[in-house]
């Protein structure tokens, strides 16, 4: 079966087209984050407006180079949310238009189980029931999946997503946008433990809370300006594995602890923070200490593609999820699909 998925959640276009559950014919990603560069974050309008300039080529591309023709396609797979909604509009009308013309089924999909279906394309998979942590620029969430339409949500961020928790310390610390891959990078400069960060805690709870060490930083970073000094090079990079140190810390505590409490033995990962060196680090040690198996994604699969939009997208076909209409909306806060 080939499906075509898109995705324009959010600064991405991307469009991809997979046989089955897996086989990557083409995945073609044009990023818009060059342009959002110079005002330090997504502007929503922007990115909609990129969307729309960059859509068409991008299917063009795709399908040229997946060498199957538009009347091939057996199911289209679009992210219908969440994300930003004039964003999502584009990939969604682009989906029903080639819906309605080829006579296909049209499904739409949850950005964030997308996100976690990633690790299910690898060469290794995961077997479900597994507990999931979705770590990206807009959410931060622990998830029980029994199948990819029953997921039940087990601990969320109270506050800011970990992805934004990255790219704000990126901010206060001037380092650009998007700040994750900078913080990973520096942080690997840091001398560890010189400067160290906590994130908030809660009993007997699996939630987080990363608006708390953003403005710890914030702190560390406007004391040492009112004292007039400037940071070296070295201090910029110690904040950076402090906040990445703390921040990794409770994110492998609390998969753990969702193991734990789901008798699982599986944990698998999703989201663009899942590409963070130190968090895969620990990830993989944590499977040798507990018995626990972990599953990344590839990382060409870890931020914004539609690889995983159209593998999903074909995995539901297969559980007879009900097929979208050309009523299909944008549905920007949409939370897991948890019946
Ligand atoms: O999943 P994603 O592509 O988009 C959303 O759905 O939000 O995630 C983007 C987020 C950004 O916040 C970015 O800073 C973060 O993922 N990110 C990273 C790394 N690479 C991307 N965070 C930490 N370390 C990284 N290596
Ligand atoms: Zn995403």
């Amino acid at each position: 079966m080939l499906v075509l998925g898109i995705d324009t959640s959010c600064d991405e276009t991307a469009c991809a087209v997979v046989e089955d559950a897996e086989q990557i014919l083409s995945s073609k990603i044009s990023s818009s984050i060059n342009f959002h560069r110079q005002f330090g974050g997504v502007i929503p309008e922007a990115a909609s407006r990129q969307h729309l300039e960059f859509i068409i080529s991008v299917l063009d591309v795709c399908l040229k180079e997946s060498g199957v023709g538009p009347k091939d396609l057996d199911l289209i797979s679009v992210t219908r949310g969440p994300g930003l909604v004039g964003a999502l509009l584009v990939g969604i009308n682009l989906a029903k238009a080639l819906s309605f013309s080829l006579g296909i089924p049209l499904l739409g999909i949850n950005h964030l189980t997308a996100h976690l279906y990633a690790s299910f394309m690898a060469p290794e998979k995961p077997n479900l029931p597994a507990v999931g942590l979705v770590v990206s620029g807009g959410h931060t969430e622990l998830v029980f999946i029994r199948e990819f339409n029953d997921i039940e949500i087990i601990g969320r961020t109270r506050d800011d997503a970990c992805g934004e928790a990255f790219d704000k310390v990126a901010r206060i610390l001037n380092l650009g946008y998007p700040g994750g891959p900078i913080v990973d990078r520096l942080a690997r400069e840091g001398e560890k433990g010189k400067i160290r960060f906590s994130c908030g805690e809660f009993r007997n709870s699996l939630d987080f809370s990363f608006s708390g060490i953003k403005t710890a930083v914030l702190y560390y970073v406007n004391k040492r300006a009112v004292s007039g000094e400037r940071l070296a090079v070295s201090e910029v990079n110690g904040i950076c594995a402090g906040f990445q140190e703390a921040v990794v810390d409770t994110l492998v505590k609390n998969a753990l602890s969702a193991c734990r409490l789901k008798r699982a033995s599986q944990l698998v990962l999703g989201g663009g923070v899942s590409a963070n060196s130190l968090l895969r680090e620990r990830m993989l040690a944590l499977s040798k200490t507990e018995n626990i198996q972990i599953f990344l994604p590839p990382l060409e699969l870890c931020l914004d593609n539609a690889a995983t939009v159209a593998g999903l997208g074909y995995h539901l076909y297969r559980l007879k999820q009900p097929h979208s209409d050309l009523s299909l909306e944008a549905e920007p806060l949409l939370g897991f699909i948890t019946t």
